[in-house]
């Protein structure tokens, strides 16, 4: 009994650190907390348990009980709340997932586990481009913007919001609904990309080009197009995209706008200059 609460007690006050290399440590020592000092931690750690929220909670249980890395406990965290559940199931969904881990059974975890070591083994060494995407509730529609150009005009970026993404990736990728997962196949995927960024030449080193034949027969289908209007799996982030400002039409089904999974998105009070 003594034995057990001992351990538990360790375990729980060795919180943010990884419990094998503990015991490792104490093995051939004889100097083991007495039951009084276990107590104790017992007791502090079990208050620090207490106040901290789903989230740590779930990312200890991941570190400390289970061996991930921060890294991987991090990217299981990431890629189950981007996959709707609450930050306030997180734990559950977690536990039910490692199962009955004490007797090596497992619940689907591990496979998460290997899936989000693969994604960042494969990102190892990316550098990370920014977008800033302007909703359509942030464009301006003050009639003096209309210069004739056909180019919508950003003058108010407060309603902007910034993403990141690894180079290689779409502009899109996961941040907006890609209902033919980026085969051309519909038209969801749709941005405008704001004109400084744009080459209406083909100039693709720093700024995005016009789309091919095939992409613009599927911009012919989306709603409110414009001359900068693109299908953003069709385009690959390079470092010299950084930066790059793309609005989203009205009517495009934008996860990052309804806040439903986008949890990457990062919201900003920016201060740009205008576009056109
Ligand atoms: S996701 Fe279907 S065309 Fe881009």
């Amino acid at each position: 009994m003594i034995c057990r609460v001992l351990t538990s007690a360790i375990r729980r006050a060795t919180v943010g650190r990884p419990l094998p290399d503990l015991v490792s440590a104490l093995r051939g020592r004889n100097d083991f907390p007495t039951v009084h000092e276990a107590g104790i931690s017992y007791a502090g750690a079990k208050r620090r348990l207490s106040s901290q929220s789903p989230t740590e909670q779930t990312l200890d249980f991941l570190t400390v009980e289970l061996g991930y890395s921060e890294a991987i406990a991090n990217g299981v965290v990431d890629a189950l709340l981007k996959n709707g559940i609450t930050p306030s199931s997180l734990f559950g969904m977690v536990k039910s997932l490692a199962g009955r881990y004490e007797v090596d059974e497992d619940g689907g975890l591990e496979a998460l586990a290997a899936s989000v070591e693969a994604e960042l083994a494969s990102l190892e060494g990316k550098k990370t481009v920014k977008m800033v995407c302007v909703p359509s509730t942030g464009w301006s529609s003050a009639p003096e913007d209309d210069d004739g150009d056909g180019l919508p005009k950003v003058h108010s970026m407060d309603r902007a919001f910034v993403v990141e993404a690894f180079e290689g990736s779409t502009l899109t990728g996961e941040y907006i609904e890609c209902a033919c997962a980026g085969i051309m196949g519909c038209s969801t995927c749709h941005v405008i990309i704001s004109p400084e960024w744009f080459s209406s030449d083909g100039d693709e080193t720093t700024k995005i080009g016009p789309p091919c034949e095939a992409e613009l027969d599927m911009i012919d289908l989306a709603y409110e197009t414009e001359v900068t209007s693109r299908l953003g799996c069709q385009i690959k982030l390079i470092p010299e995209l950084d930066g790059l400002v793309v609005l989203l039409p009205a009517g495009s089904n934008n996860l990052m706008v309804s806040r439903v999974a986008g949890i990457r998105w990062k919201a900003h009070a920016l201060s740009l200059p205008n576009a056109g």
